[in-house]
């Protein structure tokens, strides 16, 4: 049962997404200025960014600002070291969603890696109004404005029907601390239903992959696919090249449907 702070905390939280809900602010699609040349790296960064950008044909910096551009070489680089660890984290073909994909700047990395036909990022909380006076829907739209087949959708995954041949999350929510802490209500921590969805939607032979908070949270995680029917085919956890500023080392696993 959740202590009268967090629930004082989580009314708070409802009230402001069901006000986003109703004033839906949108100033447009926002595209951010290039960063054209990512300045001040590491050796060690630099020679991971050349051999990633040489494997997945990419360089993000020439569409996308430099911090989103180190976020993409960060997600794709916690990919890239997953498979090169032998989880089979497949490839979509068809159909990619990504569940709780907030405003979606990693986008054009899960574009990078699966090479989808169709990309969809999914939020329940599309419209929360960010520092620049946009709202998530603005930055989500311009990121994917370069990206053929990549729509987003402000909803709740745990009610949508969509069949998918790889579903990506990355950092579900398992705990109320994380919940409570991104200023969302407890109302939307419900992992049986949001598990359940993705187990649902998976299609025949398609790859579940998720990426957890340290390995406490992706026990709890790997807790709830198990109670779903997803079993997993591999896991791998590290920091990578450029996820030194993380406080516990994300874990990436796959999963089938069973
Ligand atoms: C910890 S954040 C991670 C965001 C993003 N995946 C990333 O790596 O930056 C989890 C996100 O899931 C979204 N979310 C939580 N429950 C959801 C639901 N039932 N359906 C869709 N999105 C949800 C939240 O709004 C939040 O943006």
């Amino acid at each position: 049962m959740a202590s009268l702070a967090s629930r004082a905390r989580s009314l708070r939280h409802r009230v402001a997404l069901a006000l986003s809900e109703r004033i839906r602010w949108s100033r447009g699609p926002y595209r951010e200025v290039p960063a054209g040349e990512l300045e001040g790296l590491t050796a060690m960064r630099a020679a991971r960014i050349a051999a990633l950008r040489e494997r997945h044909g990419v360089a993000f910096e020439r569409r996308l600002g430099a911090a989103t551009s180190l976020r993409n070489y960060e997600y794709l680089d916690l990919l890239d070291c997953a498979a090169a660890a032998g989880v089979p984290l497949g490839r979509a073909g068809g159909a990619l969603c990504d569940v709780g994909c907030a405003s979606f700047g990693y986008a054009a990395a899960l574009h990078a890696f699966f090479r989808p036909e169709r990309l969809l990022g999914v939020d329940v909380e599309g419209y929360r109004l960010l520092r620049d006076g946009r709202s998530r829907i603005d930055h989500a739209r311009g990121y994917l404005a370069d990206l053929p087949g990549a729509r987003f959708v402000v909803a709740d995954y745990a009610d949508m029907h969509e069949p998918a041949d790889v579903i990506t999350a990355w950092f579900p929510f398992v705990t109320e601390e994380a919940l409570l802490a991104w200023r969302l209500p407890l109302s939307l921590l419900a992992p049986g239903r949001l598990f359940g969805r993705i187990r649902a939607n998976l299609a025949a032979g398609g790859s579940f992959v998720m990426v957890n908070h340290g390995r406490a949270e992706a026990l709890a995680a790997f807790a709830w696919c198990d109670a779903v029917g997803l079993i997993r085919q591999g896991d791998w956890s590290g920091v990578g090249a450029f996820g030194g500023y993380r406080t516990l080392p994300p874990v990436v696993s796959v999963w089938r449907a069973g």
